[in-house]
């Protein structure tokens, strides 16, 4: 058998953990925190709801909220200059992948200097971070407690995945009730990248017996609890399932990693400003009908633990309803088939996306084969392109980004 290995934080879940933050900090040694955090987390309060919790064991902060929705290089550059004018010695993150994943490209710059692109790729990131705890705000994103962190080159405009073990937070706190704040399409969308993140890394050829039973049972759980939790804020057994399925999902696309439906969503979200999650809705059915002959027994297992009944259907066929469950799940929790800001893509982008999604570390444990043609095809397809010569023709006229 081929050697494997699990990494995961000390994990901390349960409603009311958020006031576990002081002491976590405490038994990592922190004096002074970097607070990473976003302005609507800052604004729904649960930033002035960990104050008090570091104030008690004496710990200082600086709060840090300059993150967009896709962290860029520039502000992570900025937050790793404010970092060490204000001689912060922890990074503590409340908030989505945003500020998690900002806060680990702070934590690269002040331990190893240079640029954030300097560090995309696997295990580049050699020495330790800060000590790092993180609550995720979200049930979605994984940041709290994965290998990974993405962030957007802006020159490039491209997203950058960094990988390495030195990026797994000290201590992850998922507190649900964090979730009872966010609208039904944050929920529905941060709900559709848990699944995703289920579903590439089960059919992972990186999977293992330690990830699986942590897969199956997120898409479960996901199956089972996100139409309820995009249905009301209130529902809080909705919201401690999806908590719980977010942290399974994100353990396992630590340790399986995913495949190509991330490889081509962190291309179009390098290009457009679009939700991960919503990219991540669109593009997992077609990856899973590509996908689907590599491991038709995988799919069906998938099917089965989204409730679809196939006792009495082949493997193959129970596959393909597999397929039918996601894209139900997707329409009933109000995300779109299709990418709608396709339209403001520039002209001639798609070999450069089919590019990037080659170069994505993602790609590396798909499935299934896949190659410079099929994934022009697999774009066309997800951004509803005209089917032709593959760098020929402008994919929309007259519109592209500046
Ligand atoms: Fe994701």
């Amino acid at each position: 058998m081929r050697i494997t290995k699990f990494v995961i934080p000390e994990i901390i879940f349960g409603v009311d953990s958020l006031g576990q933050a002081g002491s976590s900090l405490t038994r990592l040694g922190a004096h002074r925190v970097f607070l990473a955090t976003d302005p609507g987390v800052r604004e729904a309060g649960w930033v002035d709801k960990v104050l008090p919790h570091l104030e008690e064991f004496g710990i200082e902060w600086v709060i840090w909220d300059d993150v967009s929705e896709n962290p860029r290089d520039t502000e992570v550059r900025r937050g790793a200059e404010l970092y060490r004018q204000e001689s912060c010695d922890s990074i503590l993150a409340v908030g989505g992948g945003s500020p998690m994943d900002a806060a680990k490209g702070v934590g690269i710059l002040v331990t190893h200097g240079g640029r954030i692109s300097d560090y995309a790729g696997v295990d580049l990131v050699t020495r330790p971070l800060p000590p790092m705890v993180m609550i995720p705000s979200t049930a979605g994103t994984g940041a709290d407690v994965s290998q990974f962190a993405v962030i957007t080159d802006t020159g490039r405009r491209v997203k950058l995945v960094l990988c390495s073990k030195s990026l797994v937070p000290d201590i992850s706190i998922t507190d649900p009730l964090l979730l009872t704040t966010k609208d039904a399409e944050l929920t529905a969308y941060t709900g559709m990248d848990a699944l995703t993140h289920a579903i590439e890394s089960y059919v992972s050829i990186a999977a293992t017996p330690l990830t699986d039973v942590h897969a199956l049972s997120a898409i479960e759980l996901i199956a089972q609890n996100l139409r309820a939790s995009v249905g009301s804020r209130d529902n809080l057994t909705a919201k401690v399932n999806m908590a719980m399925a977010s942290l399974k999902a994100g353990i396992c696309l630590s340790n399986a990693a995913l495949g190509a439906t991330h490889a081509i969503t962190h291309q179009i979200g390098g290009m457009l400003d679009v939700a991960h999650g919503t990219a991540n809705a669109v593009v997992l059915p077609h990856i899973m009908e590509y996908n689907l002959i590599a491991d038709t027994e995988r799919y069906s297992r998938i099917a089965r633990a989204m409730g679809e009944r196939v006792e009495d259907l082949s493997t193959r066929d129970a596959a393909l309803r597999s397929v039918a469950a996601v894209r139900d799940l997707a329409r009933d929790v109000g995300l779109p088939v299709v990418v709608a800001e396709a339209q403001r893509l520039p002209v001639d982008c798609l070999p450069a996306m089919v590019e990037g999604a080659l170069d994505d570390v993602c790609l590396v444990t798909n499935p299934r084969d896949l190659g410079e043609a099929e994934l022009g095809e697999l774009f066309r397809a997800v951004l509803s392109l005209p089917v032709e010569d593959l760098g020929q023709d402008p994919l929309h006229s007259g519109n592209g980004l500046a």
